[in-house]
């Protein structure tokens, strides 16, 4: 789908944000970054009634964009993701949020960057699951290099209680470890050996905060205990690939992944 051009928002309305050579050097050298303020606390509560009605039982999203990401066929929502909520609610295409994810982008990327889409991950209070270890690669072609990020971006603050970001530095570097699906009905991968995947760190945030991680970084963000429901919009974005010399083989992937 074509996205659209981003809007001319005058000067001072909205925050610009863009990361100091430090901050780029920190994502280059540990494969993640932490950062306080992506949006402001307004664009944030506008967000909220946006990104809560795509979650509603009866909103129109197409089958194919609402997924879950662990439980299985017969089970209440574990880990409701859904993707492409901006083709549902175009006006996050419009955000200073959007805005500053693509400038990001571009510092970290180049100017041959392509937004690859966002996705919606709510999870329930008290019940929602873990969104287990895995590398996002690993849901990718395994015959291409991939030069990607993701913008995870929370919409109320965010600590280990309801699920923050964490990740292993320095594992951006490594290659795709083996993963499985989370469940045989579900569409989330986890890696076959959790256990071993070294020494964590865990990003809290404030509301309109954001972590940025590259396409190999481990990550996790654990169970949501909280009383709230824990919503994060991730956007992604992506240089052009490069055809690897040696394809890999990722037999863990679901056959309607392939494009
Ligand atoms: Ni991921």
């Amino acid at each position: 789908m074509a996205v659209p051009a981003i809007p001319n928002v005058p000067p001072g309305d909205g925050l610009a944000v863009e990361l100091t050579d430090a901050e780029v050097g920190l994502f280059r050298e540990q494969g993640f970054l932490s950062i306080d303020r992506l949006t402001s606390e307004v664009e944030i509560a506008e967000l909220l009634g946006i990104y809560d009605a795509l979650f509603e039982p009866g909103a129109a999203i197409g089958e194919n964009d609402r997924l879950e990401l662990a439980g299985g066929p017969d089970e209440a929502p574990v880990l409701p993701q859904i993707v492409n909520p901006d083709h549902y609610a175009p006006e996050l295409l419009l955000t200073v949020a959007y805005r500053n994810a693509q400038t990001i982008a571009r510092q970290i990327l180049g100017d041959d960057m392509s937004p690859m889409g966002m996705h919606a991950i709510r999870k329930p209070p008290r019940d929602g699951g873990a969104t287990p270890w895995h590398q996002d690669e690993a849901y990718w072609d395994p015959g291409m290099d991939h030069h990607a990020i993701s913008i995870w971006m929370p919409l109320q603050p965010v600590t280990i209680e309801n699920g923050c970001m964490q990740f292993v530095p320095g594992t951006h570097t490594s290659e795709v470890q083996e993963h499985r699906l989370i469940n045989p009905d579900s569409h989330g991968l986890v890696v076959t050996h959790p256990e071993s995947v070294g020494h964590a760190v865990a990003c809290p945030l404030p509301a309109g905060g954001a972590t940025i991680h590259a396409s190999r970084t481990l990550h996790y963000a654990g169970p949501n205990t909280t009383d709230q429901p824990r919503r994060a919009l991730i956007m992604a974005f992506a240089a052009p690939p490069t055809r690897r010399a040696t394809a890999r083989s990722f037999p863990w992937q679901r056959p309607e992944w392939a494009s």
